[in-house]
């Protein structure tokens, strides 16, 4: 396995690859890697030739009070786990090399990315965008591999990827959990160990909403309603939403049909956690 930090190294690497007519997967991550990460690059590694993961924690993308300088950040460990999962280059460039002094280029979206996430992270999205397609142009991968913890991070590259035209293949792998139901999430390192039981009431109420909807429950409100109650139990928890939208447009809805995703944003102490459940 190969690490490299600047983009022409990529390039070569992957002018090589193509050559030999190689397919190649890509797992593009902030690094701090989990078993949600695992999965993707599990994909990966079966359905490809070659793997190629981005350790990038894209400055681009946090807000001026979100928590880029404290990130989490540990390449000797990514390394080794990407090694053991049979990655072939890690891609991990500092800030410099992905945005030169004079940089004034951004991919934007509209309608997506203003809901959900996109109410409390206004420019969030932008530089997801700008910093995917980055690393596509870069990588040009034949697929690309995202977890559906970030479902509306998701959609959105499935929108520009379609919108724009680029010829790759996104596959979406299902949230991986804790045992006891936390989605895994790099930022989960951030929680006390009072905090982390706390978090627990994120999966609880989408399990509750889920179970609700699966039963038959139609009505968007009374779904949210019974979740945010069970969130609302826990002392340590402030809502930032808790929404049912369409699953493509991440419109809200009040009937539920058709793909939907429930998705909520909840504060444990300072840290904001995500999770969401889809239905077709
Ligand atoms: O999901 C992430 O970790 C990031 O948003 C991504 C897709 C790697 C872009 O920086």
């Amino acid at each position: 396995m190969r690490v490299v930090s600047t983009i022409q190294e990529v390039r070569e690497q992957v002018k090589a690859w193509k050559k030999e007519a190689l397919s190649i997967g890509f797992v593009p991550t902030m690094g701090y890697l989990h078993e949600g990460h695992g999965s993707l690059i599990t994909n990966a590694r079966q359905n490809n030739d070659k793997v190629i993961v981005s350790i990038f924690v894209n400055p681009m993308q946090f807000g001026p009070t979100e928590d880029l300088a404290s990130y989490p950040r540990d390449l000797e460990k990514d390394s080794a786990f990407c090694k053991s999962l049979g990655v072939d280059l890690i891609f991990h460039p500092e800030p410099e090399e992905m945005y030169t002094k004079n940089f004034c280029s951004y991919v934007d979206m509209d309608v997506l990315t203003k809901e959900l996430c996109g109410l409390s992270r206004p420019l969030h999205f932008r530089g997801v965008c700008t910093v995917v397609n980055k690393l596509f142009n870069i990588v040009k991968p034949d697929r690309a591999y995202f977890g559906q913890k970030d479902a509306q991070q998701l959609a959105i590259i499935r929108r520009m990827v379609e919108d724009l035209n680029m010829d790759i293949q996104i596959i979406g792998c299902p949230i991986v959990r804790e045992e006891d139901g936390l989605a895994k999430s790099s930022r989960n390192t951030y929680l006390s160990q009072e905090e982390r039981k706390a978090a627990l009431c994120l999966s609880r109420s989408i399990k509750m909403g889920q179970a609700l909807v699966e039963a038959g429950e139609r009505d968007a409100e009374k779904v949210i309603a019974r979740m945010q109650e069970e969130i609302n139990k826990e002392p340590l928890a402030t809502i930032d939403y808790v929404k049912c939208v369409n699953g493509l447009t991440m419109q809200q809805i009040e009937h539920i049909e058709g793909p939907i995703l429930v998705a909520i944003a909840v504060y444990i102490g300072k840290t904001r956690l995500i999770d969401n459940f889809m239905m077709e």
